[in-house]
C-alpha cells in the first residue's frame, strides 16, 4: 500500500485553491475534499468518519507544518447520499455545510462543477490531487500535496472482465494509464478529478494503486449536480420564481 498520489509530483505552493483536507480532531489527515461553496464541502461518502471526529482545513500545502495561510472549520452538518451503499460504493458522495464559512482569498477559491449529466469522454486527461498518509503506523511526517494527470478511461473498458468485471456502476467514471503507474491511492478519498477545469470526479476506490489493470475509480459529479444544488441552495430555490 503506498500513502500519496501514485506517479505524481509536488505543485506549486497553494496553486491548487480548492482543495481541502479532512482531518481528525487531533489533525491526521484521512481524507481530501473540493471547497464547491464558501461554507459547503463535497467529498466521498466513505470518509464520513462523524461530524464531531471531524475539521476541515483550506488553504493547506503541507499538512505537519503551520504555513499560515490554512483556514479551519468544524462541520455543521454532513449530507451523505441517500443511495450511498458500502458494499458497492454506488454514489460514494457527500456534502459537508461548515460551520464556519472560508474566506476566499489568494490561497483558498472555490472549485466549478459540471453541469448535471455531462459526460467526459475517454482519453481526456484530468488532473487528481491529494495528501495520504505518509505512513502505516500512527503520527505523521512534513506532507506536502501531491498531483497527476490521468486519462479518462471508458465504463466499458473499465468494467471488463480483465478489469473491474461489470462492478462499475453509472454513477461511476474510471482514470488511469493503460500501463499504470499513475493514479490516486489510499488517503486521497473524497479529493478532487478535474477534467476541464471542473470537478468531475471524487476519488473513491480501486484495486491497489497504480495497477495498470485497475483504473482509479471515481464518483462521476455529474451525475449528482442536481442533488449537490438542491442539498445547498433547496430551501433557497424554493423560494425563487422560474
Ligand atoms: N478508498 C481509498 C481511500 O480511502 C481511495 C482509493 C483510491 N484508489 C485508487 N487506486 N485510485 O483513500
Amino acid at each position: 500500500m503506498f500513502g500519496r498520489i501514485v506517479g505524481g509530483y509536488i505543485p506549486a505552493p497553494n496553486s491548487i485553491k480548492y482543495i481541502v483536507s479532512l482531518q481528525s480532531t487531533k489533525g491526521r489527515h484521512f481524507c481530501g475534499g473540493s471547497l464547491i461553496h464558501k461554507s459547503w464541502v463535497l467529498t466521498a461518502a466513505h470518509c464520513n468518519i462523524g461530524a464531531e471526529h471531524m475539521m476541515i482545513v483550506a488553504g493547506d500545502y503541507t499538512i505537519s507544518t503551520y504555513e499560515g495561510t490554512e483556514q479551519y472549520s468544524k462541520p455543521h452538518r454532513l449530507v451523505t447520499h441517500p443511495l450511498y451503499n458500502k458494499s458497492t460504493n454506488n454514489a460514494d458522495i457527500m456534502l459537508i455545510k461548515l460551520r464556519e464559512p472560508m474566506v476566499l482569498n489568494k490561497y483558498v477559491s472555490l472549485a466549478p462543477l459540471p453541469r448535471q449529466g455531462t459526460g467526459m469522454i475517454e482519453g481526456r486527461v484530468c488532473r487528481v490531487s491529494g495528501w495520504g498518509y505518509t505512513s502505516l503506523v500512527e503520527g505523521q511526517v512534513p506532507f506536502t500535496l501531491r498531483t497527476v494527470k490521468v486519462p479518462i478511461v471508458s465504463t466499458a473498458r473499465c468494467n471488463s472482465s480483465e478489469s473491474f468485471n461489470g462492478n462499475i456502476t453509472t454513477n461511476m467514471i474510471c482514470a488511469g494509464y493503460s500501463a499504470g503507474g499513475k493514479d490516486a491511492c489510499k488517503g486521497d478519498s473524497g479529493g478532487p478529478l478535474v477534467c476541464e477545469g471542473r470537478v468531475y470526479g471524487v476519488v473513491s476506490w480501486g484495486n491497489g494503486c497504480g495497477d495498470a489493470k485497475f483504473p482509479g475509480v471515481y464518483t462521476a459529479v455529474s451525475k449528482f449536480r442536481r442533488w449537490i444544488d438542491r442539498t445547498i441552495y433547496g430551501s433557497l430555490l424554493r423560494c425563487v420564481k422560474y
